[in-house]
């Protein structure tokens, strides 16, 4: 007989069992999660048929308003993580303050980007859902390695959900003849060193002169490829199974950098450490700056650990 396939329900229990003061509350949080994940990558195969169906703003042919798709997806998760029960706070990007649920229950503070790279949506090009899960705190401003548990769900030829709950890295992808994540990629270990870098180089007039000489640097090694998707989440996935580098650095007209701590760098931060690799702002581990607002930006770099160490030691070299 085949071996069964394990599926990520089946792999979240389990995984709960290594940790001693498990409830159960962790493992209905993660099963909520995924439960929205196969509603929203559903809406996502659909987008496509906004032309003939409704498009976002009008009425579709039942009648119902069409709702912009990562607003559709932000609504599905705010009131799916309420209902479980298990949330005492949600901060996403698509909301100006913090929700908390009634009468105060909950053990978790989960915080998500409901659809990232939505710019990408209406090319039919790979989008994906970040979360990150805190315990309840009285400060919501955690830093990053407060997290518990992070992960995202990749819209892309298949479906993919990504997680760690801080014992490495196991991917999932979603057979939709089953309606079931089956564990597809175990154990996922991001190569040491890889020949890929992933920058939006249409700013490169923006970038300080240490940033335009390391990208002159790389290229003229001629060892290097340039991949850039516009979705943070596909370009990390990428980046996680074959290596390399992805950065949003600061630059003139964004000094702060485009990408958000609480949604995209932390969460990203996170499982990519866990899978061997490493994040910098530039300067710092990314995962020990306190967030001071929801909307907290930061410089980031991503990846293989050597490449992310030669990108520190030339921005520390003088010109
Ligand atoms: P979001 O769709 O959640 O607003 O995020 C888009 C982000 C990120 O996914 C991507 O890496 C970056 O924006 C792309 O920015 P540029 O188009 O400026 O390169
Ligand atoms: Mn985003
Ligand atoms: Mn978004």
């Amino acid at each position: 007989m085949p071996d069964k396939p394990v599926t990520l329900t089946e792999f979240i229990i389990e995984e709960e069992r290594h940790f001693k003061q498990a409830t159960g509350s962790f493992t209905l949080l993660l099963t909520q999660i995924e439960n929205a994940a196969k509603i929203i990558a559903s809406h996502v195969k659909k987008s496509g048929l906004v032309d003939i169906l409704g498009s976002a703003g009008k009425t579709n042919t039942s009648g119902e308003q069409v709702q912009k798709l990562d607003v559709f997806a932000n609504e599905l998760l705010v009131s799916t993580l309420l209902e479980s029960g298990q949330v005492y706070a949600i901060m996403s990007e698509e909301l100006d303050e913090p929700v908390f649920s009634k009468k105060n229950r909950g053990h978790y503070v989960v915080c998500f980007d409901p659809l990232d790279g939505s710019s990408n949506i209406d090319s039919n090009v790979s989008i994906g859902t970040i979360f990150s899960i805190y315990h309840k705190n009285p400060d919501l401003f955690q830093p990053g390695i407060k997290q518990v548990a992070a992960g995202y769900i990749l819209y892309g030829s298949s479906v993919m959900f990504v997680y760690s709950c801080g014992r490495g890295v196991n991917g999932f992808t979603l057979d939709p003849s089953i309606g079931s994540f089956l564990l597809s990629h175990p154990k996922i270990k991001i190569p040491e060193k890889g020949d890929t870098y992933s920058i939006n180089e249409a700013y490169f007039h923006l970038f300080d002169q240490k940033l335009q000489q390391y990208i002159t640097d790389l290229k003229e090694k001629k060892e290097y490829k340039l991949r850039y998707i516009g979705s943070m989440v596909a370009d990390i996935h990428r980046t996680l199974l074959t290596g390399g580098i992805f950065l949003n650095p600061a630059n003139k007209k964004s000094p702060e950098g485009k990408l958000r701590l609480l949604f995209e760098v932390n969460p990203l931060s996170f499982i990519v450490n866990q899978a061997g690799g490493s994040a910098t702002t530039g300067y710092l581990d990314p995962l020990i700056i306190k967030p001071t607002q929801l909307i907290h930006r930061t410089p980031i770099a991503i990846g293989s650990r050597q490449e992310v160490k030669n990108y520190i030691l030339s921005l520390q070299r003088s010109l």
